[in-house]
């Protein structure tokens, strides 16, 4: 029977998930497949690392090259994060045209076209599902399941410790700071936990899918991010009695051309946003992960799941080990590419050309006047009302003030809040967040 064996750079929390759950499911697979499977070499920081479920000392060294470079070694799995020593190590494997298996998001979204073009020029692939919403397999969907579909809208809540910790917050009216330490416990954090609560571990993902959707590399810095730090227990209160959920959310739209070889030109996007409760994603709540997409034929689909964690993570791992063993069996690297450019290469809409809704959260003097100087700039810069919201003060007391606003571009919205947090009668820095209704 034909044999894959594996080597994998990377021993921690995803790679023990991997190695136990490759065990435990290993006949299960090999008779989906028709092959057989051996996870034969663990290369590790330090053999002794706490780890939640044990390997082998039989199979693990400290030497990636050794893995690497090992003849016996067919597919290479990429576990260890980080940008600069696992580009090495995947850059390493792909001259040596061994398909190569990451969940390595920064790096993708940082070298994608990098990493892909030397898949290509060593005739191998480069296979990343478990990258973007651990479990879910999005990446295969959106590559295969909707290949015959224009992606116009993606919406993904894909940071669980984001969800974590704003659905505790509603829920059991925590604050932020206590919530985000039991995320770190529970190990749904990044090592850095400011690249979830700022943004950019979403960045990342919603990266590559705006990426795989839209056929050209969204570049760092393209894309507007913002992360959930200035959300605070009043901004869940108010958003609630306005009937709304605060959410981190990924926001791909596509704005115009993918038709008659037009440029194409996208939103992408990752901002806490109101949704409405009755919204399917509002229920989207703690570590679990979901993403909307919808395409001109299908319509909205939706993805739900845990979006974080050792065996989420190890299931999107076996599912590009079934992959790569599959491919190599059958010589059919390419099948559906993992990443396909297609020309002319596409641009992201700077988010102050983006067309939004509005939440605004003011801490004003109780003090005739105030709601009419607020409003007075919000209207020369065309931006209308839907409604109002004022806790009942006394005169001359800092309160808040809470006001829905009509679409307007962002850039209206910049130079109103400029000038409003400008007024004497604002005590504070006005804080924004968009509204989003899916339409
Ligand atoms: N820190 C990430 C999260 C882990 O909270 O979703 C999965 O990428």
């Amino acid at each position: 029977m034909f044999q894959v064996n594996i080597g994998m750079i990377g021993g921690g929390t995803v790679g023990s998930g991997v190695f136990h759950h490759l065990q435990n499911n290993r006949a299960l697979l090999q008779s989906r497949l028709g092959l057989k499977i051996s996870l034969s070499r663990v290369a590790v920081k330090a053999l002794d690392e706490p780890r939640p479920y044990p390997i082998p000392r039989s199979v693990m060294s400290t030497d990636w090259t050794a893995v690497v470079n090992d003849p016996g070694i067919q597919v290479i799995i990429e576990l260890v994060g980080g940008t600069t020593l696992a580009r090495t190590m995947i850059l390493t494997a792909l001259r040596l045209g061994k398909p190569v298996i990451t969940a390595n998001k920064a790096l993708l979204f940082e070298h994608g076209p990098e990493l892909f073009a030397a898949a290509r020029q060593f005739g191998t692939n480069l296979y990343y599902e478990a990258s973007v919403a651990g479990g879910i397999p999005i990446i295969k969907a959106l590559r295969e399941g909707f290949v015959g579909n224009r992606i116009t809208h993606l919406y993904g809540i894909v940071n669980g410790t984001c969800n974590y910790i704003l659905t505790r917050m509603k829920l059991e009216g925590l604050d932020f700071a206590p919530t985000l330490k039991e995320a770190q416990r529970l190990g749904y954090a990044e090592a850095d936990p400011s690249l979830d609560i700022g943004g950019s571990d979403s960045e990342h993902k919603i990266g590559i899918l705006a990426s795989l959707a839209h056929g050209f590399w969204v570049a760092p810095g393209e894309m507007h991010v913002e992360g959930i730090r200035s959300i605070g227990r009043a901004d869940m209160e108010f958003a609630a009695k306005l009937g709304y959920t605060i959410k981190l959310l990924g926001v791909v739209k596509l704005v115009s051309g993918d038709k008659g070889g037009k440029r194409t030109v996208i939103q992408a996007s990752v901002y806490p946003a109101l949704i409405p409760n009755a919204h399917v994603l509002a229920s989207v709540n703690y570590v679990y992960n979901a993403v909307l997409v919808r395409g001109d034929v299908v319509g909205d689909t939706l993805f739900y799941g845990r979006g974080a964690g050792k065996d989420a993570t190890a299931s999107a791992v076996l599912s590009d080990i079934a992959d790569a063993a599959l491919d190599l069996k059958h010589g059919s690297r390419g099948r559906i590419p993992p990443f396909v450019a297609r020309g002319p290469a596409g641009r992201v809409l700077p988010i102050r050309e983006v067309v939004s809704r509005y939440y605004l959260r003011l801490d004003v003097v109780d003090k005739p006047g105030t709601l009419a100087k607020i409003s007075s700039i919000l209207a020369a810069l065309r931006i209308g009302i839907s409604s109002v919201i004022q806790p009942e003060g006394h005169e001359g007391e800092s309160v808040p003030l809470i006001l829905m606003c009509h679409d307007a571009p962002n850039a209206a919205m910049e130079a109103a809040l400029a000038k409003i947090g400008r007024l004497p009668v604002v005590k504070s820095t006005p804080v924004m967040l968009r509204v989003e209704d899916f339409g």
